[in-house]
Formats: structure tokens, sequence, C-alpha cells
């Protein structure tokens, strides 16, 4: 599988359906797989919900429940019908097309006045579709991938489509723009106040803009050089987020993987996986905003009791006594000056996976070089990834998750993120302190096996 799609809230259940190959482990007819969750951590895989057909395929999209019925494909008065918005792909035309299920998302029937957006343009796909309530009408942001642009429709019944504005090209446009979505975000600490949250995927990388969005144009609130990058790599695209939440806040999910390698990763049947679902809200940090996602707290319902160790200082390498291949372990770390200093996971013979803090360049890094990866040259040269950040009271809080073949790791309160993929051999369970260059303190260490959800 590869990207998240059609993320929709309906009667208490989530329903995450997913870019899939019906026919094997490598891209190709794609389809919309489809999951059912009621918590977000514990899922149910469904039969294929839209299937590649005549040559088309099903590319990324959105769903929305159509609670007022406007596209008319209700059955009865009761009937909520939930509406599929993706992108008809054949080799030579990108369309948007409709979907519509009327059993809560089980089967589906394919719009026979597909497509309901046609510019006859090559590239052109991944529509994402919201109701906006101030003008009671859908809003469509849809990519147009080699201009760096999201454009921005406007729809009455999800039939026809109005143009309004365009995006981009801003920030990082190293590659072709994918998978666009547009949200109001919580402001943390200030109830009932929101941003307007652009996010796109391109080059293997997802980036964000912080904005307003008045029903005809997204404008960013601080039009900067500086590009937000939603995670710091290596493996995370084309998250998108559940809008229609509860309690409005809305919760990403994003493919942990990469185009470069994504389809010869050593894993078997399957290939590639999800993200923990992340609460998503903006924070101000200067003169800027920035994105602060949090793993939703169901989460905490697979940890098993909790082991602590006592606050301990580092001046080279030191075991935790703690090992596993699927856990939560939350720290903080203070270093010293001059120290490059952190933490390894799936440690065995000479393997580890290495999260440090660089105090003297202010950098927090990852580094998987020394783990498994001559399965494919481009993963191994895709082995590091950095991002400035700065000391809080002389010290970093590190939450991180290592679920087998994904190492997820939050900091900075969550304005921070890395997600990666590891392949450790089944010995590779340990975990390690270090310090370079100087002694650094570790405290608050708390360590979770993470219990299985089979
Ligand atoms: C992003 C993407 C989308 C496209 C889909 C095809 O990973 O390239 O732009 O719709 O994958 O599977």
């Amino acid at each position: 599988m590869n990207d998240p799609n059609g993320l929709v809230y309906k009667n208490g259940t989530y329903h995450l359906f997913f870019q899939h190959n019906p026919f094997g482990n490598v891209w190709g007819h794609m389809s919309w797989g489809h999951a059912t969750s009621k918590d977000l951590v514990h899922w149910k895989e469904l039969p294929v919900a839209i299937a590649e057909e005549k040559g088309t395929m099903i590319f990324s999209g959105s769903a929305v429940l159509d609670k007022n019925n406007t596209a008319g494909f209700a059955n009865s008065k009761t009937d909520q019908t939930l509406v599929a918005i993706y992108t008809g792909h054949t080799d030579t035309l990108q369309t948007q097309q409709l979907a519509f299920s009327n059993d809560d998302g089980l089967t589906w029937k394919k719009y026979a006045g597909n497509p309901v957006l046609n510019l006859h343009k090559k590239d052109f796909r991944d529509p994402n579709v919201f109701w906006y309530e101030p003008k009671q009408e859908w809003i469509m942001a849809v990519s147009q991938p080699n201009e760096h642009q999201i454009s921005f429709y406007a729809s009455n019944n999800l039939k026809q489509w109005n143009h309004l504005s365009d995006f981009g090209p801003k920030g990082d446009t190293s590659g072709v723009w994918e998978c666009p979505d547009l949200m109001q975000v919580p402001v943390e600490g200030e109830k009932g106040k929101y941003k307007w949250v652009l996010f796109t995927s391109q080059n293997s990388t997802m980036q964000y803009f912080v904005g307003e969005f008045d029903g005809t144009q997204f404008l960013e609130d601080h039009p900067s050089t500086t590009i937000h990058k939603q995670d710091h790599r290596t493996d995370y695209y084309a998250a998108v987020a559940y809008h229609n939440t509860i309690d409005k806040q809305p919760i990403s999910i994003g493919w942990v993987n990469n185009w470069e390698y994504a389809n010869t990763i050593p894993t078997k049947p399957w290939k590639s996986a999800m993200s923990l679902p992340r609460k998503l809200s903006v924070k101000k940090q200067g003169d800027d905003w920035v994105l602060v996602q949090q793993p939703v707290s169901n989460v905490e319902s697979l940890r098993a009791v909790v082991q602590k160790t006592k606050n301990t200082r580092v001046e080279k390498l030191q075991d935790l006594p703690f090992f596993g291949t699927s856990y939560e372990l939350s720290l903080s770390l203070q270093p010293l000056e001059k120290a490059v200093a952190g933490i390894r996971v799936a440690v065995g013979a000479d393997r580890y996976f290495e999260i440090s803090y660089d105090a003297k360049n202010e950098q927090l890094r990852i580094d998987r070089s020394h783990t498994v990866k001559g399965f494919n040259a481009k993963y191994g040269a895709i082995a590091k990834s950095s991002t400035g950040m700065k000391l809080k009271n002389g010290q970093i809080d590190l939450r991180i998750y290592v679920d087998a073949s994904i190492v997820e790791i939050y900091s900075a309160d969550g304005t921070v993120v890395f997600t990666s993929q590891i392949f450790p051999e089944k010995t590779d369970t340990g975990i390690q302190l270090f310090s370079e260059g100087g002694t650094a303190s570790f405290k608050d260490i708390q360590f979770w096996q993470m219990k299985s959800i089979r």
C-alpha cells in the first residue's frame, strides 16, 4: 500500500482507505483498500472498496459524509452517504471522479457521470474535499503537481466544480506537489481559536503553510523563506487528516515509506504501513506559527506496566535495562555544551539506530547508517536526517515509539517529529544511552512494552 485516502469518521467508526495493489506487494493496479477502527489503534481490514476498472486506476483522494444529500446519492431520508472524491488515472490523463457508498463504506458505486473535473491534463490529482460552513459549500484542494500549485474549487453538489484560486509555487518545490490537505487546526492553549493549515507532499517529504482561508483563497500568515516540515524524515509521506472529529481537532495519518525505495523494502508478504495517528494543533514560536503533533491518547491503551530506571550521567555508552521490538520510551536529556549525546535503539551486535542531540550545533538528528541497509543503495544513502532545535531549560524531551520496522520520535513538545523505517535482525532489541565529547545527564526515563494488538 501507499498513501492514506478518504479519512472520514461516521457514527463512531474511523474509516481509513489507502492506495492498494490487490494483486501484488509492489505498486500497481491502484485501488482503494479499506480498514476501520473504533479507537484509531485497533484496525479491521475490509474488502477492497474502490477497484481499478477498465484501465483506470483509483489514485489518492478524500471521502466526505454527505449529511444533507447534496449529491443526491442517498437511498432514503435517513441514508447518509459517504462520497469518495478521487483521481481516475490513466497514462495520459488524470481527472477527478466520485464514488459513493450507501452501506457505511462497505461497498461502493462509481458515479455514472464521471469525471466531475477534467482539465485534460496528464498530471492533476489527489482531490481533498471538506464542507465549508460559512458558505455552505464543498471546497476541493487539488494538486497541479508540475506547477507546484494547489488549486481550490467550490461546489454545492460535489458534481459541478468552480475554480476559485491557486496557491503556490512556494516553499519546497524540489519535487512535484502531491496530496494536498487544507484544514482548520486549533491554536494550542486558546480555546475556540483556529488557524488554517495547508499541507503538501513533495520529494518524499511534507511541508505545511499556516494562514487563513476566506472561502476563496488561502493566504499564508507569515510568508517567509523558512520551509516548515511536518516530519523530518526519512519515511513520512502523503499524510492526510480526519477533519470531522468530535472535538474538531484534526488527526492525521501518514504513509511510513519513501518512494526512493518503497517497492524494495525487505518485508513480506506485506510492504508499507501507516504512522501512528497524530493530533494536530498549532502554536506561535516567535513570529512564526509551528505545527504541534502528538500521538492520539488511545495509543496509551497499548502500554504494559511502566518500567523506570534512575537518572544517570553517561560519559560514553551505557545499556538500559530494557529490551524490546515494540515499545514506547520517554526521557529528558541534558547534554553538556559540546557533547553529542543521545539514545540508540534496536541495538544488536554492531547494529543500532541512533537519535542524537548535538549541543554545539543545536541539532536533533537521526542516523540509521548502522542498521541493516544492504537491500537498496538508496535506502542506505538516505541514512541521516537532522533539524535545528534549541534546548529548553537546558534539556530536550524525547518520546520514542519503536514498533518492529518503524521508529517515531517526538520532541520539543511535539513541534519536532521524525519518522523512520528500520529493518533490524530479530536479536536487535537493546537500548543504549551514549555521549561523546562530554558527559550527559538522562532523566525521567520511562519504558512501556507495547501490548500486542492481535
Ligand atoms: C503519492 C502519489 C499520489 C498518487 C498516488 C498513486 O504517493 O504519487 O500523488 O495519487 O501516490 O498511488
